[in-house]
């Protein structure tokens, strides 16, 4: 049993995903036959290069988004039973998810408090969590249980020395966490309903409290960390930098783009749209809702296929700064949707293999490459964004704002 809350039980209902779907499905079909392809701004816009090579702005950044805004560590069905463990060190400070005894999400800074070791190593769960220096050990809670040779520590008082906690909220199956330890202005709960905002109705509709974690690799990339998150948020590179890989089968350009404050939704088509193109709507075969989500600051995840083209997965990629502002980290995820027709976990994991490639070969090689020109842009260099790069521009006025600049 999971112990994920509903998302009826709090927040909005879910919406209907097969009539979202079929709208979807109808905007992708009306632009291939008028040729508009995209939906598209009202006009370009402009970036300035300093938004990716300014060490200053990436301090901004570190502290009032990646330390402020909630930020997705995975999904319910990853901490199914008590004692059950996420590792989370991305962000900055080592943070440790776990389920309570009580059925709920806490995380805590992975951190003992008697000499500062790492408390957790590995993801095997249990129900106590015992330090590996001198075998301090915690309940669910972060309450300091036992002490070897307690007697060393006499006077002390216990309560005082329980893990940090962080900020953690789980709704809709969705688990987030907040890099900066609970404390005045900083609350325990995280309110994610609030954080998704219009956003909710539809990922309480994907179900990703039931998604299974096939495997996970960390991919480091020598660029700015917005440069290597913008060949994720955009179509338009993908018939050409991607010609011989994923573009061999989807119609160049074709996309729709939907917004949700803070996050965003967009969706291609496929060659197999050619089966709607030459029937009506009646008689238009089933396909599976297929989507790539942006939740801000970081993460996109894809509802896509396996390889074998029927088996659903889910692709994730969030990319973190890393020590300096020409260094990235990505955590690249992916899972098995339950389905009659999944393939075993092998597969899923083959198809993940080569996801990756894809990325470190071809959306890496040119975020490296952008990444070395850019640091040699003269003053005031600006970069053009066109009227389908729109997610790049929302985005990138968000990140602007919230590190106090009006635009970038
Ligand atoms: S540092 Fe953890 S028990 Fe000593
Ligand atoms: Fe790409």
């Amino acid at each position: 049993m999971t112990h994920s809350r509903e998302p009826s039980a709090v927040g909005p209902p879910p919406l209907d995903l097969a009539a979202e779907w079929r709208s979807m499905q109808r905007r992708l079909v009306e632009h291939i036959r008028a040729g508009t392809l995209c939906d598209l701004d009202p006009e370009p816009s402009e970036i300035e290069a300093r938004a990716f090579t300014d060490p200053a702005r990436l301090e901004a950044e570190r502290e009032h988004v990646f330390r402020d805004v909630p930020l997705l560590v995975g999904f319910s069905g990853e901490l199914a039973r008590p004692g059950d463990r996420i590792l989370f060190d991305a962000a900055g400070p080592p943070i440790l998810v776990v389920r309570s005894e009580a059925g709920e999400v806490r995380a805590f800074l992975n951190l003992c408090p008697h000499r500062g070791s790492r408390l957790v190593h590995d993801c095997e769960p249990a129900r106590r969590l015992v330090c590996p220096f001198h075998a301090w050990s915690f309940d669910l809670e972060g309450r300091l249980q036992g002490m070897p040779f307690a007697r060393a520590f006499e006077g002390l008082a216990r309560e005082g020395h329980g893990l940090v906690r962080v900020p953690a909220g789980e709704w809709g199956g969705m688990i987030f966490v907040r890099a900066r330890p609970v404390g005045p202005g900083v609350e325990a709960e995280i309110d994610v309903v609030d954080f998704l905002g219009p956003a909710a109705p539809l990922f309480a509709a994907l179900e990703l409290g039931r998604l299974e974690r096939v495997a996970q690799d960390v991919l480091p990339v020598a660029s700015n960390w917005k440069l290597a998150l913008d060949t994720f948020c955009e179509v338009y590179h993908v018939a050409v930098l991607h010609r011989d890989s994923l573009s061999r089968n989807l119609y160049p350009q074709v996309a729709i783009f939907d917004h949700y404050g803070l996050h965003h939704r967009y969706s291609g088509a496929g060659l197999d749209y050619q089966a709607l193109l030459e029937r009506p709507e009646s008689e238009w075969p089933e396909m599976h809702y297929q989507a790539v989500h942006a939740l801000f600051p970081n993460t996109t995840f894809a509802f896509t296929h396996a390889l074998d083209g029927a088996t659903p997965v889910v692709s994730m990629f969030q990319l973190f700064p890393g020590e300096s502002v020409g260094e990235a980290i990505t955590l690249a995820t992916t899972y098995r949707r339950p389905g009659a027709d999944a393939a075993p976990a092998e597969q899923v994991a083959a198809m993940h293999r080569t996801v990756l490639a894809i990325v470190g070969d071809e959306d890496y090689w040119i975020a490296r490459e952008a990444w070395q020109s850019l640091v040699h842009a003269p003053p005031g260099f600006r970069l053009v964004l066109g009227r389908s790069e729109t997610l790049l521009r929302r985005m990138h006025a968000e990140l602007a704002r919230r590190t106090g600049r009006a635009s970038d």
